[in-house]
């Protein structure tokens, strides 16, 4: 049994607004999504406006005749409490809901994740929304789970905002004389005196755009930190809330939110412990590679201690938002789908079920579109795609990734790495993340991504590209991990600064100078299109972005700059240190050294790739008490062919493969494999 929707099978479904559209209709999709083997629908996710048509009226006339339509016809609901954009006439009544832009306009009503997360209107009216839903709809045994609110997200900087951050700041560090020693508020004499003379950070304070870059910059990086955490926190209480709320009468249906992946304004990490189980939203744009979605599912699946989660939303065939809306190839979703499944996902859904016919979404794809009708393309492969899972059953329900290596993402590093005025603004902390994922995702090897807070010992290699930042007491962790037999690697521009963004003296990397056994000197940072190189194993890579002068400080060189003034410098160093390594990558190179370089060390940690593929050809496993099933996803628009490693039964076409045998995945196509 899945621990999400605690079902005994996969769910398929997706968002369904029938608010939007006549009775008449209702009807005909019900049949519909019978016919897709659909049984799974969101609901209610923006229908504020209708539910409490002002302060003291609520009318669920509407959502009362949906819920039972949708009951009697087999489906289950995940039910959602609308919170994510204000009725109109509360905007009018209640001014302190509407957001302030970091220029310090003030909103007016309109748009959606409209609230200001620290207003009292909002604090007072979406729980008790919420209460009111989880009080009508309690007895609705086909509640499968709750949906607070919507894609949580955006910024305020109002002054209800303003009062608020003081007051986390106080309880954050009690006194002022703290605050003004975190924030370095010695340079350039911006001393607090008094509580009230902290502002929050944006562009009539602090913050600035860069004339040359059009980059957002900040002149004192504590403070603008400490504003994002605080942003996270209070949009966090607001969920926080309307759980509660509809916990108090339905305590036993898990309660989500549906995230975005790597957005980086929200600390997912935190968040996640106050969900009970996770789920997303999965928009890839198509110039996006397999391995960015890849990264993005376990991004999400290592929230919860590596939990599966639930795929909230994706859609059918067409996003609408981008510059040029590409349609999903033929095969494509069901290939998406899959990939889902394979790092994680329990359910999949779309959104959403019939394409809206006005505003801004009308030509978003959905499962139904407006020609109303099952004989299209898009119908057919959410027929197909519904008729597989079908078949699977509740075979890959709750399926972990067997995970020997993982790497290190944390929002604070993302934070404050991109707020860091200097050494170059080609640093960006996803990227750096991706350049090690990427080359782990070619080589077939699963990878966890985890927090700061996570074990490091079910590991044997342990990641932390650009850990610019180093948390109190992380170093200790490291050190332990490595001393005690792991391997672990991370990047330039690390182990520089406290969880202030305040510079650790005595020489970089700081705190991990011990474990990295170096010292580095200085950084040079190249502009685009200018590198260095340096040699590993053989062959010659290129060095760019950033160059750390480094000296070694009982760490061996694995290749050194091979130009400029520190040339023969290490630019790629290993440290043994206790039973294990830690490797540090003084610069950034290309895909075809991360590639080379992880093999080396995974090969060195003893782990294997789970299965030799042709290029574009992903391997992907998860295990649970019914077996172990390989997911082979073929993301070419070519005809491939696996020789397998082992005997395995083909789910779908329910033959047999022994050790060695040829196996053809056609392009854009996917292969379900139990091992036998
Ligand atoms: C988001 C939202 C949905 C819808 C889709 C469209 O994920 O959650 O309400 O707007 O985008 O892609
Ligand atoms: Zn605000």
């Amino acid at each position: 049994m899945s621990c999400y929707y605690r079902e005994t099978n996969m769910l398929y479904g997706g968002d369904y607004n029938p608010d939007q559209w006549p009775q008449e209709v209702w009807e005909e999709d019900m049949r519909l999504m019978a016919q897709a083997h659909i049984h799974i629908v969101t609901l209610n996710v923006f229908s504020w406006a209708a539910l409490q048509p002002d302060e003291d009226t609520y009318d669920f006339t509407k959502l009362d005749a949906v819920m039972e339509l949708v009951r009697a016809n087999g489906l289950k609901v995940c039910l959602a409490t609308s919170t994510g954009a204000h009725p109109a006439w509360m905007a009018r009544k209640h001014p302190d809901i509407l957001r302030t832009e970091k220029n310090g306009m003030k909103r007016k009503f309109g748009g959606r994740h409209n609230s200001c997360p620290n207003s009292p209107a909002y604090r007072t009216y979406a729980p008790r929304l919420a209460a009111k839903l989880a009080e009508r709809y309690q007895k609705f045994d086909n509640l499968a789970a709750w949906h607070i609110s919507n894609e949580y997200g955006g910024e305020c900087y109002c002054e209800n905002c303003e009062k608020a951050f003081r007051e986390w700041l106080k309880k954050k560090y009690g006194t002022l004389e703290e605050v003004n020693r975190s924030f370095y508020t010695a340079f350039w004499g911006h001393t607090f005196y008094d509580w009230d003379d902290i502002v929050l950070p944006n562009y009539l304070s602090e913050h600035f755009v860069d004339d040359a870059t059009g980059v957002e910059r900040t002149m004192f990086q504590g403070i603008s930190l400490d504003y994002r955490r605080f942003l996270s926190d209070s949009m966090l209480e607001c969920f926080q809330l309307e759980y509660d709320a509809v916990k108090k009468f339905m305590p036993d249906i898990p309660v989500t939110t549906n995230l975005m992946a790597a957005y980086k304004g929200l600390d997912y990490q935190k968040w996640a412990r106050s969900m009970d189980f996770v789920s997303w939203d999965n928009y890839p744009a198509p110039s996006d590679r397999p391995s960015q979605t890849a990264f993005c599912h376990d991004l999400m699946r290592g929230l919860d201690g590596q939990k599966p989660f639930v795929l909230m939303e994706q859609t059918p065939s067409v996003t609408n938002w981008l510059p040029y809306n590409r349609l999903k190839r033929p095969g494509e979703m069901r290939l998406l789908s899959w990939q889902a499944v394979a790092h994680g996902a329990d359910a999949i859904q779309f959104f959403q079920i019939r394409r809206s016919i006005g505003a801004c979404e009308k030509y978003h794809g959905a499962v139904v579109d407006h020609a109303g009708r099952a004989d299209t393309r898009v119908f057919r492969e959410v027929t197909q795609l519904g008729e597989e899972l079908e078949k699977a059953g509740g075979l890959f329900l709750d399926g972990r990734t067997p995970a020997q290596a993982a790497i290190v993402f944390d929002w604070d590093n993302w934070w404050a790495v991109e707020y860091s005025a200097g050494p170059s603004i080609l640093m960006k902390y996803l990227d750096a993340v991706q350049d090690f994922y990427q080359a782990a995702f070619a080589l077939n090897v699963p990878v966890d991504i985890i927090s700061t807070e996570d074990e490091l010992l079910p590991y044997k290699v342990v990641l932390a590209p650009l850990l610019y930042m180093v948390k109190r007491g992380y170093e200790e962790k490291l050190t332990d991990y490595v001393r005690q037999g792991g391997t672990f690697i991370t990047s330039y521009f690390s182990g520089i600064v406290d969880e202030h963004d305040l510079v650790d003296v005595g020489g970089y990397p700081g705190r991990l100078r011990e474990l990295l056994g170096i010292w580095v000197e200085e950084n040079d940072a190249l502009p685009q299109g200018e590198h260095n190189a340096f040699s590993y194993c053989g062959r010659r890579y290129p060095a760019d972005i950033l160059c750390d002068l480094m000296h070694l400080e009982g760490a061996e060189a694995l290749g050194v700059y091979e130009e400029d003034f520190y040339a023969g410098m290490p630019a790629l160093t290993v440290n043994q240190y206790g039973k294990g390594k830690a490797y540090y990558v003084g610069t950034h190179a290309n895909e075809a050294f991360y590639q080379t370089f992880l093999e080396q060390v995974f090969l060195q940690a003893g782990i294997q790739p789970l299965q030799q593929t042709p290029f574009g050809v992903e391997a992907a496993v998860r295990e649970n008490v019914r077996g172990r099933f390989l997911f082979l996803l073929n993301h070419t628009p070519e005809k491939k062919t696996v020789v397998l490693e082992g005997r395995y039964e083909d789910l779908l076409a329910g033959r047999i493969y022994q050790d060695h045998e040829e196996l053809e995945i056609e392009k854009k196509g996917v292969c379900l494999l139990r091992e036998l």
